[in-house]
């Protein structure tokens, strides 16, 4: 190797780091290769319940916090550094790209995304125009400075699947029933199904941006697809959403799958082209095992409500979730949904420390 090939100190370390990374728990469980631990890192975990998020925050509105790298980079470190998960989970929105292309939306607090004029007709259809790398930037920028930060700890990008983002779009807000939704899923199958194809592409084109400024894994939140039926989900959601999957395969990293009240929906949650399928509380894992099938890990699957229980409690529902996952391919331990706004955060910190303790005496010892 010759003077000018040989790699600088910085990228000998960018390089080692990277190995580290790619030889985290976290990943390894995503790739269903053993564990040290089981790795825990959890849905909402930054922002939401830490007082030091809140204080950051003050007096600038979500989506503008959103756009500033130095929060972000800060919002996503604090839960890595106070509860020592696994992974980190990059501070943002689903609705950032859609806001990033022009749509007139505001996240309200208490409430969720708002959008001034919901998508209904054709003509609205236009206004959603592709998302080009250039819109967003600061996701660029505070992805880069993440993994500079974050060492050999992961950082999940993510977006809003095309189902969960045309029923805010389409809805104009956040919706129990998802009415105006399922009239144009049912009412108009072709525009509907326009609709998800240009989500799908946003979709794509943002977790692009974040795989290629060094994002080691991907989510895809579709947190309201458990309103449809397993028939009603192959035929008007599943092609967008495999579209997306697809779209990210080249890049190897994993691929993450996760909704709520999906019992029925899991194996097409897979079939849309997951490696790791995410399951809410309502399906113990093994069971949940059968219905995904081979060739998945899992993540999941505590109640959120469960950490307003005592210790003891927390912690015996902790173990049932590890006694269920025990014979898993993979399992990533999470919440079945978002941590809960007013959960106290030292209950999460004590929940990561118990499944690394607890976890590590049984799993088999790993050879690397
Ligand atoms: O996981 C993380 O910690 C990263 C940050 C993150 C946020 N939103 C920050 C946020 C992630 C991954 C999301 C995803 C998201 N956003 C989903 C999918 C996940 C899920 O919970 O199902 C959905 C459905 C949304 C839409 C949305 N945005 C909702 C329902 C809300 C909550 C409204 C409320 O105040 O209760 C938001 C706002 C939001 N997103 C906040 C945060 C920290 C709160 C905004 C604030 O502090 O003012």
């Amino acid at each position: 190797m010759s003077a000018n090939e040989r790699p600088s100190g910085q990228q000998q370390t960018g390089r080692a780091a990277a190995r580290a990374t790619a030889d985290s728990a976290f990943l390894r469980a995503c790739r269903r290769e053993p564990v040290p631990h089981t790795p825990v890192w959890f849905m909402r975990q930054a922002g939401r319940s830490l007082p030091e998020y809140r204080k950051l925050r003050e007096g600038t509105a979500m989506l503008e916090s959103c756009m500033r790298p130095d929060l972000v980079t800060e919002i996503t470190l604090q839960p890595v550094r106070r509860h020592r998960v696994d992974a980190a989970i990059y501070f943002s929105d689903i609705v950032v790209p859609l806001k990033a292309i022009g749509i007139d939306l505001d996240i309200k607090p208490g409430v969720g995304p708002v959008v001034e004029r919901p998508i209904r007709s054709r003509a609205d259809l236009e206004r959603l125009r592709p998302l080009d790398p250039d819109d967003v930037k600061y996701v660029t920028e505070a992805v880069g400075a993440l993994v500079g930060e974050l060492g050999a700890t992961p950082l999940i990008g993510f977006a809003g699947a095309p189902f969960t983002l045309a029923s805010y779009l389409v809805e104009g807000g956040p919706s129990r029933n998802h009415e105006h939704t399922k009239a144009l899923m049912y009412g108009d199958p072709e525009l509907w199904a326009a609709l998800l194809d240009r989500l799908a592409d946003i979709t794509s084109a943002f977790l692009k941006v974040q795989i290629e400024a060094g994002a080691s894994a991907v989510q895809l939140f579709d947190s309201w697809v458990g309103a449809l039926a397993p028939a009603d989900y192959r035929r008007s959601v599943l092609p967008a959403s495999a579209k997306v999957f697809a779209s990210v395969a080249g890049y190897g990293v994993p691929r993450i799958h996760f909704g709520v009240g999906t019992g029925e929906l899991l194996g097409l949650l897979g079939e849309a082209g997951a490696d790791v399928v995410g399951v809410d509380w309502r399906v113990p894992l093994d069971e949940a095992a059968r219905r995904v099938g081979p060739g998945k890990a899992l993540q999941g699957n505590l109640d959120p409500a469960v950490l307003f229980a005592p210790r003891t409690a927390v912690e015996a529902k902790a173990d049932e979730v590890l006694e269920a996952a025990r014979g898993l391919e993979g399992h990533i331990f999470n919440l079945g949904h978002g941590v809960l706004p007013s959960t106290d955060p030292d209950a999460l910190t004590r929940l990561v420390e118990y499944v690394h303790a607890r976890s590590a005496t049984r799993a088999p010892s790993v050879k690397v």
